[in-house]
């Protein structure tokens, strides 16, 4: 009998296949099929700071407000709207499910939205990923002051809530080992590795900017074993990784890198929820062929100080190829 046990966040799990945040996670009808399609823990859809922001402004420009306070008051009632249906959607999933429900808050810059971390633990939310990213283009942002608005973030969240926090973030940053251990240091207890940015395009036929593919290809799975593999000797807190986890095959991986759970979503939506079954029983044929009979045999055996060849983790430039290939 195979043991496909995992904790991450300190929370337990009946197997390391986390649900990412997206559309699949937005209603409870749906989180109980993922559930029912083996997913060992969900991550909500984001409450986003912007959608937030987005949806007091659309009040307050059809409004017209002829009261001293009244753009206060929908402020106020739009800011409940929002946030009482994701209270609400907590709720539900809390009592029509038995695996943990991860809440998932989506932000830029701290601020007002710092306090509904307070709310979402109230509604039994088991834990908090924040997504945190601001894409530096503005040549007065300093680099220090960039990645320290993250920390503090964390830090302002964790002074709020005693439930766990990982969090989400992106792979550009400057040095991503001492960045993270800084989050690690300011309260987070799990790093999610990595975002995926929403992309960009440009259309010729039209020539205007467009969106680019949503979903992600296993091709984009080098960088996020890279990096699990790496962190996963110098970090204390859990990694857990995303993007490009298709099938079986990068889950494995990424656990034998280190990783305690992995998201998926590109690969739900491509081959439909039921994927999830096929990766777990692809794990479980997998340890029985190898003899492993524990998930926690195989979390880390080969993250970068328990192989011989780890050099391979750290390269990155393509001298090999000059002498196999010239
Ligand atoms: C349709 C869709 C909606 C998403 N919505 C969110 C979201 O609300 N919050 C968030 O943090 N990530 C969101 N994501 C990103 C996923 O959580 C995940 O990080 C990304 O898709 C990479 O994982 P994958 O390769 O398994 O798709 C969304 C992704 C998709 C495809």
């Amino acid at each position: 009998m195979i043991n496909t046990t995992t904790k991450y966040l300190g929370l337990t799990l009946k197997n390391p296949i986390i649900v990412a945040s997206c559309g699949l996670t937005n209603n409870v009808e749906s989180l109980m099929e993922l559930e029912r399609n083996n997913a060992g823990a969900v991550v909500l859809k984001s409450l986003f700071e912007e959608q937030i922001k987005m949806q007091i402004d659309s009040a307050l420009k059809g409004s017209i407000n002829h009261y001293p306070g009244g753009e206060d008051y929908l402020r106020y009632y739009e800011e409940r709207h929002v946030v009482d249906n994701y209270l609400k959607l907590i709720r539900d999933a809390k009592a029509k499910l038995t695996i943990p429900v991860i809440a998932s808050l989506n932000c830029a810059a701290g601020g007002e939205w710092t306090k509904f971390a307070k709310e979402i633990e109230k509604a039994g939310a088991d834990a908090i990923e924040v997504n945190i990213f601001r894409l530096p283009f503005d040549l007065q942002d300093n680099k220090a002051v960039n990645e320290d608005t993250y920390a503090n973030i964390i830090r302002d969240i964790k002074a709020n809530v005693s439930i766990p926090i990982a969090a989400k973030i992106g792979k550009f940053f400057t040095n991503p080992a001492i960045f993270i251990q800084k989050l690690a240091f300011s309260g987070a207890d799990g790093v999610v590795l990595f975002n995926r940015f929403y992309g960009v395009d440009i259309d010729l036929e039209t020539e205007k900017v467009v969106n680019d593919n949503h979903y992600s290809s296993a091709n984009e799975f080098s960088d996020v074993l890279r990096w699990t593999a790496i962190l996963a000797d110098k970090l204390e807190c859990d990694l857990c990784a995303s993007t490009g986890v298709h099938t079986w095959k990068e889950g494995m991986k990424i656990l034998l890198a280190g990783a305690k759970v992995f998201e998926v979503a590109s690969t739900l939506y491509i081959n439909g929820i039921e994927e999830m079954n096929k990766i777990l029983a692809g794990i479980i044929k997998w340890m029985e062929e190898h003899n492993y009979t524990d998930l926690q045999e195989i979390i880390g055996r080969l993250k970068h100080s328990n192989t011989e060849d780890n050099e391979l983790y750290e390269r990155v430039q393509f001298m090999i190829y000059q002498t196999k290939f010239d």
